[in-house]
């Protein structure tokens, strides 16, 4: 079955406090979602990738990938589960795999992504990039003190990619939606409808850049890779 990319890339990168999009700050060279797409164009395994982008997006035009032959464009929505489905929905391979990453994870490596496909013949209803909570976790209670310690041994970082079978990813995505669920990966849509999607353990370096301070972290990954 096909593998099919899907990037939303509709944010406005509020906490970023910068003068564009987040996706679109400098980063090696590049920007943070050419190096994203840069890494998924470039696999092997992926057949094309959807980007969704911000209806008022004046910036992704300017990017050499805009014109590459696997990639499509559509316009996302007003929460990430939106530009999700607005780019499922262009899919119409019934038979292939939505595999879902965020424009704002450029750390990501092909091996992360192998591991991930590898997983479907374990996990034929979908899995999820992972990495186990490190920290000790509180969970907080009145006027800023602990009020409990939450075992960490279950606990884990959900990451991207994602990857389900398409129709039953924009199925699960919509009727959460209607429900009123809060999605906030792919995952969640998952397992509200049942499903017990798998964990892949990735690389803890696969970063989503959220706030300034996570840039240069992001571009030193990148140069760490290199070597
Ligand atoms: O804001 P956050 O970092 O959680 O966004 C995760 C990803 O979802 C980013 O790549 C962002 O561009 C994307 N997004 C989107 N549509 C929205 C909001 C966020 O595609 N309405």
């Amino acid at each position: 079955a096909k593998v099919i990319a899907v990037v939303p890339a509709a944010g406005i990168g509020s906490r970023m406090q910068a003068e564009r999009p987040k996706q679109y700050l400098p980063l090696a060279d590049s920007c943070i979602l050419a190096v994203t797409l840069d890494v998924l164009l470039s696999h092997p395994a992926i057949s094309e990738v959807v980007v969704a982008l911000n209806p008022d997006d004046t910036y992704f035009s300017a990017l050499p990938q805009a014109k590459h032959p696997k990639l499509r464009q559509v316009i996302g929505g007003a929460e990430r589960v939106d530009s999700v489905i607005a780019a499922l929905q262009l899919i119409d391979t019934p038979a292939s795999w939505a595999l879902v990453h965020d424009a704002a994870r450029p750390c990501l490596t092909h091996t992360d992504i192998d591991k991930l496909l590898s997983s479907r013949s374990q996990f034929p209803h979908g899995a999820i990039l992972a990495a186990p909570v490190r920290d000790t976790m509180k969970r907080a209670g009145n006027n800023g003190c602990i009020a409990t310690t939450v075992p960490r041994e279950a606990l884990w970082h959900a990451l991207t990619p994602q990857l389900f079978p398409t129709a039953e990813l924009l199925l699960a995505l919509e009727q959460a939606v209607q429900a009123g669920v809060n999605v906030t990966d792919e995952a969640s849509a998952m397992e509200w409808k049942g499903v017990s999607p798998g964990l892949v353990s990735g690389r803890v370096d696969n970063i989503k850049v959220t706030h300034p301070d996570d840039l240069p972290l992001a571009a030193l990954y990148l140069e760490y890779h290199r070597h």
